[in-house]
């Protein structure tokens, strides 16, 4: 073992919860990752821009390294009784930032915002494949009310059309 591998130091870091601007667009492709979702980002920031969504961060020095949008207003066909409900998507956490609490604290912060602007519950989805997100949900309070063959399509970053097919659970909470 070498020297440096037996050094370490401590980071104690601030997280901010906030709102993406313009400049965060090329910040959320976090280096190639998620390039072909760029296309799908402008629209959800026109989207913000227009009240229709938000799109929440976790900045760490000025980096998103965590995100959680949120659909303000839901036009899933379950929902047929005139409440008012959202519906939270695209959760994600950095992998060097993860079981540190950030994708408990994007949840709680948008539930917050949605408490604060009248909604009476909200809903959320957990791809089949992915115990621990669903063990997250729950945790939180949402139960599972459905499923979901989970087809959507996207155009991406190079204007190919991409079909998308994620079984998935549909969790709820009631905010009231
Ligand atoms: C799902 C996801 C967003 C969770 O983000 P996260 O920041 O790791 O979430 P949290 O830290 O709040 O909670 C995750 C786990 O860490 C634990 N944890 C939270 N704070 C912790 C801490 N300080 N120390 C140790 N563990 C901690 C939680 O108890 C939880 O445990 P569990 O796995 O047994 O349920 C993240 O794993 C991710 O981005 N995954 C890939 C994308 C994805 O699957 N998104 C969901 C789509 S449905």
């Amino acid at each position: 073992m070498t020297a440096t591998e037996r050094h370490t130091m401590l980071l104690q870091m601030k997280v901010v919860f906030r709102r993406a601007e313009q400049s965060d667009l090329p910040k959320l492709e976090w280096y190639g990752e998620y390039t072909h979702f760029r296309r799908v980002f402008q629209k959800a920031f026109e989207d913000q821009k227009a009240g229709r969504r938000l799109m929440l961060l976790a900045d760490v020095n000025g980096w998103p390294v965590g995100q959680l949008f949120i659909q303000l207003e839901s036009v899933d066909d379950f929902y047929t009784d005139g409440t008012k409900r959202a519906y939270l998507y695209s959760l994600r956490v950095m992998d060097a930032f993860q079981r540190q609490g950030i994708g408990t604290a994007l949840l709680r912060e948008a539930e917050a915002i949605l408490i604060e602007r009248g909604y009476h519950s909200v809903s959320i989805a957990a791809a089949k494949d992915n115990p621990g997100a669903r063990r997250l949900y729950e945790r939180m309070g949402f139960r599972v009310f459905t499923e979901d063959a989970g087809r959507w399509h996207y155009v991406d970053h190079e204007g190919r059309t991409r079909q998308v097919v994620e079984p998935c659970w549909v969790l709820e909470k009631d905010l009231r």
